[in-house]
């Protein structure tokens, strides 16, 4: 939810910026703005929509040339999406630039006291009020670093600033508190992002900031400190992935290309973590194995996608550790007033590791003693960070707004948990569990398979381009499977998807089907015969009433063929593991379907990768 580039160095400033900018597009693009240093004055233009149109201004009116500058790509909260609320924003002085992620709290009390001593405003949003504070702080003699550490120790509320001095063309100085700022570490030139996609291209060197920190990069150095000028540390680490990553590969969109690489990301979320005759080793679990004997019920928070993985998980964990599991999406969590106890355990997952409302949700859960365990695939992202012990998913970057492997990957991290609290508390035989490990390594394999059968996906995208509703069913595992289709239909095509429990039909949504309106089913393993025939019958029934059903069922699965307008088949896997490949063919539909509607895939309106606001 907004990206932010901070550089100082030897390069053109602008070229780093636009480039950095590029890179965090996905996280908001409703306006995108840069700043440059040049000769004691700001350089400084601004546009509403994709960072496209910043660059054609830029390429119509080109900006002085610079080695330092701030870049900003806006995903909108106070104020339209429009050229005036577009970042940076300047001082009345035009003496500071100032790019900023996240919600100043206490920005109408800082608003109000800005007009009242005369302070005339420009824009709706709350970033203007620290730009025109910072500036007020220079004019009393601060420098950069002690005006930043004097504002910031005024807002309330979340937010990640960085800002450059007009007469100062050596630094960049940012601070952060609930929000994502990292420093890349180059030489003879430094930088700032929201994550290290801003700058993978220049560095693999990253220091990883606290919270409530301020950071001052010059040319050949960089100083932390907190809000009270106290010196301060941060932790540096060698990001582990290379700008290949975060390209798209030859594919048209980094969704499909994400969509993809999940064989691969299957399997290193896997590697490692058991040994060849099926015991886990989650040696990341850092939570003492008498705690977790100890915990007597779980609770999985999450948003979206994430909070969907978390519903894949209860029915795994409860299954093989008879430990009660509840999945809460983190925003209804934490205002609820949960009930939490020193025994219990909650599991938090983010891909981005940055979701406010997650964060939130794990400092509610520790403030009360719950041990807290993270589910994440960003490294040093502050989830992990706040939380007693994390397992990372290692998808590596996911930058299609939309989740996918991010997905795939947290169920793993899931059900790997599931196993190891089994194997701890003996609830599973060893010979059982190292059953479930020799399927999930399987997996990889078997959603290539699915991968593979692209096409018939593609043509069916192609066959109902002019669907306006369309509905998915899902019983026990594939019930989250049918919220996560309907939802990445919704995000990409912008149609109305439901998914729905396909027991629920009957009391209600039933209502809903008429001739020809699609709906994919996800069908149980034949293994589970109850749960496998009840979600027979739910289709016979919908069909009866004309709907055009698409049926995905495991290869060889003869009873679905009679109810089914489209069949496509799935590997065979125990029902648990069932979500792993049954998501796939509905990532692609709703990839394709966007595609063929002439939509962005990678950029769908009103959303960003990473909410960073609650
Ligand atoms: C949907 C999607 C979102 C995220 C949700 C949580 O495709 O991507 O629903 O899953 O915003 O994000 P993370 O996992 O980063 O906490």
């Amino acid at each position: 939810m907004c990206g932010i580039v901070g550089y100082v160095g030897a390069k053109s400033a602008q070229d780093v910026v636009i480039e950095g900018l590029r890179r965090l597009e996905y996280r908001g693009y409703d306006s995108a703005g840069i700043a440059l240093v040049c000769d004691g004055a700001l350089a400084a233009d601004k546009r509403a929509g994709k960072l496209a149109n910043l660059e054609s201004a830029i390429a119509e009116h080109p900006l002085p040339s610079s080695t330092i500058g701030i870049g900003h790509t806006r995903w909108a909260t106070h104020g339209a999406p429009n050229d005036v609320n577009a970042h940076p924003h300047l001082g009345a002085q035009r003496r500071v630039a100032l790019v900023h992620n996240g919600i100043i709290e206490n920005y109408a009390e800082l608003r109000r006291e800005l007009e009242n001593s005369g302070a005339e405003l420009l824009s709706e949003t709350d970033t203007e009020i620290a730009a025109q504070l910072l500036e007020g702080e220079l004019a009393s003699g601060n420098g950069l670093t002690a005006a930043m550490t004097a504002v910031c120790r005024r807002l309330e509320g979340a937010f990640t600033l960085v800002a450059v001095d007009a007469e100062d063309p050596d630094r960049v100085v940012a601070a952060r508190r609930n929000s994502p700022l990292v420093v890349g570490l180059g030489e003879g030139e430094n930088f700032l992002g929201s994550d290290v996609a801003a700058f993978i291209e220049h560095t693999r060197n990253a220091l990883e900031l606290g919270q409530d920190q301020v950071v001052t990069i010059t040319r050949d150095g960089v100083e932390i400190s907190d809000f009270d000028g106290n010196p301060a540390q941060g932790k540096e680490y060698h990001v582990d992935w290379d700008l290949a990553a975060a390209e798209k590969d030859g594919h048209d969109w980094f969704m499909r290309k994400e969509i993809f690489e999940q064989p691969e990301s299957v399997a290193a979320a896997l590697l490692g973590r058991h040994t060849e005759r099926g015991q886990l080793m989650l040696d990341e679990v850092r939570i003492d194995d008498e705690a977790l004997r100890d915990i007597d019920r779980i609770i999985v928070v999450g948003c979206g996608t994430a909070a969907y993985a978390g519903q894949v998980a209860k029915y795994a964990i409860e299954h093989w550790t008879r430990i009660p599991v509840e999945v809460e999406l983190a925003h209804e969590f934490r205002y609820r007033d949960p009930i939490l106890t020193r025994n219990t355990l909650v599991v938090a997952i983010s891909q981005s590791g940055e979701t406010a409302d997650t964060l939130m949700a794990i400092r509610h859960a520790r403030a009360q003693r719950a041990k807290v365990l993270a589910i994440c695939n960003t490294n040093g992202a502050t989830i992990p960070r706040e939380s007693d012990a994390v397992i990372y998913t290692h998808a590596g970057p996911e930058i299609g707004v939309a989740s996918t492997k991010g997905f795939l990957t947290q169920m793993v991290a899931c059900y790997l948990l599931g196993l190891y609290l089994a194997q701890l508390r003996g609830t599973k035989f060893g010979d059982e569990i190292a059953a479930v490990v020799r399927d999930l390594d399987r997996i990889p394999a078997q959603v290539q398979q699915v991968l593979d059968g692209a096409q018939q996906v593609y043509d069916l995208a192609q066959e109902l381009l002019d669907a306006k509703v369309v509905l998915f069913l899902g019983r026990h595992a594939g019930y989250p499977v049918a919220m996560e289709g309907a939802l990445k239909l919704k995000e990409l095509a912008y149609i109305h998807a439901e998914g729905f429990a396909a027991g629920e039909l009957k009391h209600g949504p039933i209502a809903l089907i008429e001739p020809g309106l699609p709906v994919f089913c996800v069908v149980p393993p034949r293994g589970r015969d109850q749960l496998h025939d009840k979600m027979v019958s739910a289709i016979q029934e919908i069909r009866a009433r004309g709907a055009r059903t698409i049926v995905l069922a495991e290869a060889g699965d003869t009873t679905v063929a009679d109810v089914a307008d489209e069949l496509i088949e799935l590997p065979q896997v125990p029902v648990l593991l069932q979500p792993l490949v049954a998501t796939v063919p509905l990532q692609l539909f709703a990839c394709e379907l966007a595609t063929l509607m002439g939509h962005d895939v990678d950029q769908p309106r009103n959303l960003a990768k990473s909410v960073t606001v609650e």
